[in-house]
């Protein structure tokens, strides 16, 4: 059942309220619509209030006849729920042989090479069944959400035949029509992860083109469709054929770029009108400035950079041209074996020099842009969806500073209440 409620004298509550219906670039990505305390007030499943205790009082006179229950701010931060734009949520198996090699000093290309890598995980995802990998996911989903994140895109790319990749999107849209707790789930289709051992790169990308594509959008199974636009895996040109065609079908290309190698693939972000640059660790300056002004979305991915000790993405270098940034796990068993996005955040404040009020807005509105979600999540305004978080702290500050430390209470997802120790 739902209910009502009333957030009262929020320390800090942190809206993101955006002006416009586009990310937050340059200065304005420091902007996140601070109000010192402040009141946020659910109604089922919706925010219908947020502001100051002046204009609650407006407001409740007018609402004479809603009950609710009250809960305190005092101390606390309010936040919108956190938004994560780039993950490998399903998988079944896991490789931590590999991360032991790579402690011991192989390079993630090297094991890639001796047949570990995206293939070993591909095996294991022909080899599962649907509910295998649903209870899988499941089990994720409540790691997620423990760190404050309410929804978040999950991409297939482990099938890499006509039946693995429709089994994982079929997997992903199901857990976005139920899971325990209302998470909303968008699919991306990563066909074009890797190619499979069976057959040529040629042969593959006509699969991807004449037969996955045209089936995945007729069934309306993703909303994306991403590459991985790497030496030995897509070139820049086999990249934009591949987006290319799926946008024709509706499918809205975003693609992982610039994560060992800078081969073009930002040329054909352009190109392809994506809506999305991912990964980005090795991204140059003349890339930089071809950004500014397109409406692109550079999503930096810290924890890759972290996990398989490679360089950290150019933040600054993107802020100070313009260019919206949004920051994401990347979770997935090889690059990226968590679903935590406090640490990612950690990460972008201690290595990326990011301010805290950027990193909120990558998290949040600039997220919400991303999956074209702004309208109903990514900000505490009226009308939105009541995805909001409690952290137990005064300044919002605190969430960088006291770091590796889960200081967040208390979740409402769609308007119902989750404490996380209860989870
Ligand atoms: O985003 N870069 C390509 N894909 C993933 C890694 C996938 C894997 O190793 O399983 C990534 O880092
Ligand atoms: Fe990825």
């Amino acid at each position: 059942m739902r209910m009502n409620y009333l957030i009262k004298d929020i320390a800090n509550l942190v809206t993101c309220k955006n002006n416009s219906n586009n990310p937050k670039k340059g200065k304005e990505q420091s902007d996140i619509g601070l109000i010192k305390d402040g009141f946020v007030f659910i109604e089922n499943d919706r925010i219908i209030f947020a502001g100051n205790k002046t204009e609650l009082k407006y407001f409740l006179t007018s609402k004479n006849k809603l009950e609710y229950e009250v809960i305190s701010g005092k101390n606390k931060t309010v936040m919108p729920g956190f938004i994560d734009t780039h993950t490998h949520l399903v998988f079944a198996g896991s490789r931590p042989d590999e991360y032991e090699m790579r402690i011991k000093g192989s390079t993630y290309e090297e094991i890639a090479r001796a047949g570990g890598g995206i293939a070993s995980t591909v095996n294991a995802v022909r080899n599962s069944s649907k509910d295998e990998l649903v209870k899988l996911s499941e089990k994720r989903l409540l790691n997620f959400l423990k760190y404050g994140t309410t929804t978040l895109e999950a991409k297939s790319g482990y099938g890499l035949d006509v039946k693995n990749e429709i089994k994982m999107l079929e997997v992903i849209n199901k857990l976005n029509e139920f899971n325990r707790y209302g998470l909303n789930i968008i699919p991306t289709f990563l066909g074009a992860h890797s190619i499979p051992k069976e057959m040529s790169k040629k042969e593959y990308i006509d699969l991807i083109c004449f037969e996955m594509i045209p089936i995945i959008a007729k069934r309306k199974l993703a909303k994306f469709i991403d590459v991985f636009c790497e030496v030995n895996y897509f070139d820049a040109k086999e990249t934009e054929s591949i987006l290319k065609l799926g946008a024709k079908f509706g499918l809205i290309p975003r693609l992982h770029t610039d994560q060992f190698n800078s081969i073009g693939g930002v040329d054909t972000a352009i190109k392809v009108n994506a809506i999305s640059v991912d990964h980005l660790e090795v991204l140059k300056m003349k890339d930089i400035k071809k950004l500014t002004g397109k409406n692109i979305i550079a999503t930096l991915l810290p924890g890759t950079s972290y996990f398989l000790n490679i360089p950290y993405q150019p933040a600054r270098e993107l802020i100070e041209n313009n260019v919206p940034v949004t920051l994401a796990t990347d979770f997935n068993p090889g690059s990226c074996m968590t679903e935590n996005l406090q640490m990612i955040m950690s990460l972008a404040s201690l290595k990326l020099k990011m301010s805290a009020e950027e990193i909120i807005n990558a998290v949040t509105i600039n997220s919400a842009c991303s999956l074209f979600l702004q309208n109903s999540v990514g900000s505490i305004e009226n009308g939105k969806l009541a995805d909001i978080l409690i952290f137990d702290f005064p300044s919002y500050k605190d969430l960088l500073y006291h770091f590796a430390v889960n200081q967040l209470e208390t979740v409402f997802k769609k308007g119902r209440k989750i404490i996380i120790n209860q989870i």
